[in-house]
């Protein structure tokens, strides 16, 4: 007997399998009970047929409830009809643990409950797909990074000094000393590409951001590179590159994943660099015209700016050249016009908002400092940053893509809090 799993099935067509599994779901009718079943890897349907298993079986499998763990042997079959191509034709079941009132039932729940049983709510087929294209694209990010010669570092994830501002900062004891949980690797990052040239981070980025919104998270993940002699120019060709990659890779290994979740794919398939680019200035004046009374220059735009900026387009789209005094302390100014910087936001299509932010970086030591002594930053916490401009500074770019906001855009998923495993938001650290 072959022990396989479901996502291994057409290797075995019309032979005899054994796989672990839970029941997703159940209905019988007449003489035929059809199983739900999941392994982790998919999910099959099981057909228990009176006349091919005998009575004893059959009543066992009418009687199995939901989530409970069992031991199926079955005969793999084509049917064309499930997204996964096969049926399992059963020929006997082995329960392992009865589960007693599973409290997700198949009818609707609310958020709050699903929520407070997320440790039970990743089973759902739609939670399921959701992580798979997440792993996908956690996959398929290091296969570029690592195509293009990139090398993975990982910056401390406690730290002294702090790239994006002191609002946003959780604070912790470093036995004497205060310390901060990451906003973002990038200053170490910068380090580390002085060091290794192309570099890129994947870890978790923490903000105390007060934020209730479909897009906020307290903790998310962070994909972060940073390059020697890269000008903002060359690092917007990696992100719309690397971000076209990540999407080609989930359609081409998440089909089931995006057909479970009911994607449109064609959207997807028109995700090719190069991506379209507006200047701050110019989406300003788009955004006058259409009305939005409510920014000015030198105000950040908010969730419905971006969305209405990229209706406009069907690929995601850059924001460039921002006001200087929005953004962090170490952005390059434009050299001719140093009231805006070298910096892009990257806005997802379909209202998903800004899922990548990066800039060139400042690499003259005297603007550096002058920049930090103006934000009322510490110079003693940044006294190492500072150095890196005073031994061979060069040119050098990079950017920050959120994972999450990136996962609910491809998966077309609406809140961020699907697309990582056990979200922390404002007022949730359980489970
Ligand atoms: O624009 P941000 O703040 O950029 C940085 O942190 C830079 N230091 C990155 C760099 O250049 N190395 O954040 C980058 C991205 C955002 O575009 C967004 O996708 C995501 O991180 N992000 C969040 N995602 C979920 N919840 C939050 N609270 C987020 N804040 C930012």
């Amino acid at each position: 007997m072959n022990k396989t799993t479901i996502s291994e099935v057409h290797k075995y067509v019309e032979q005899e399998v054994k796989l672990g599994a839970w029941l997703a779901n159940k209905r019988s009718s007449g003489k035929i009970a059809f199983l739900q079943l999941r392994d982790g890897t998919g999910f099959i349907q099981g057909v228990v047929a009176k006349s091919d298993v005998g009575e004893e079986i059959f009543q066992l499998a009418k009687s199995i409830t939901q989530e409970s763990s069992l031991y199926v042997t079955g005969k793999v079959q084509k049917d064309e009809r499930s997204p996964l191509g096969y049926e399992l034709l059963v020929t006997g079941l082995e329960v392992i643990h009865q589960a007693v009132d599973y409290p997700i039932t198949p009818k609707e729940h609310g958020t709050e409950f699903l929520m407070d049983h997320r440790h039970l709510w990743l089973r759902s087929k739609r939670q399921h797909a959701v992580m798979k294209i997440r792993n996908e694209i956690i996959r398929a990010t290091f296969e570029y990074f690592n195509n293009e010669g990139f090398t993975k570092v990982d910056p401390p994830i406690l730290t002294g000094s702090s790239p994006e501002g002191g609002s946003e900062l959780f604070h912790t004891k470093y036995f004497e000393e205060d310390a901060f949980l990451s906003q973002s690797g990038q200053l170490h990052l910068e380090a580390a590409a002085m060091a290794l040239g192309k570099v890129f981070s994947f870890g978790p980025t923490f903000r105390a951001e007060k934020s209730k919104t479909r897009r906020h998270l307290i903790e998310f993940w962070m994909i972060e590179p940073e390059m020697a002699f890269y000008d903002h120019e060359d690092s917007l060709k990696v992100q719309e590159e690397y971000v076209s990659y990540i999407v080609q890779s989930v359609l081409k290994n998440c089909q089931i994943e995006l057909k479970t979740l009911g994607r449109d794919t064609t959207k997807l398939e028109k995700i090719q660099a190069p991506f379209p680019r507006i200047t701050y200035d110019d989406a300003l004046k788009f955004l006058h015209e259409k009305g939005f009374t409510d920014v000015q220059w030198g105000d950040d735009f908010g969730a419905p700016h971006e969305t209405a900026i990229a209706e406009n387009y069907d690929k995601p789209v850059f924001i460039t050249h921002y006001p200087t005094a929005l953004k962090a302390f170490y952005m390059q100014p434009d050299p001719g016009r140093p009231e805006v910087v070298l910096c892009a936001d990257l806005i997802a299509p379909e209202g998903y908002g800004e899922i990548i932010g990066g800039s060139e970086r400042i690499n003259d030591f005297d603007l550096l400092q002058q920049r930090l002594e103006e934000h009322n930053l510490p110079l003693e916490a940044y006294k190492w940053y500072l150095e890196l401009r005073q031994y061979g500074s060069v040119p050098h770019s990079g950017f920050g893509l959120g994972l999450e906001r990136t996962v609910a855009w491809i998966s077309g998923v609406e809140h961020v809090r699907e697309t990582i495993p056990f979200p922390r938001l404002l007022n949730r650290l359980y489970p």
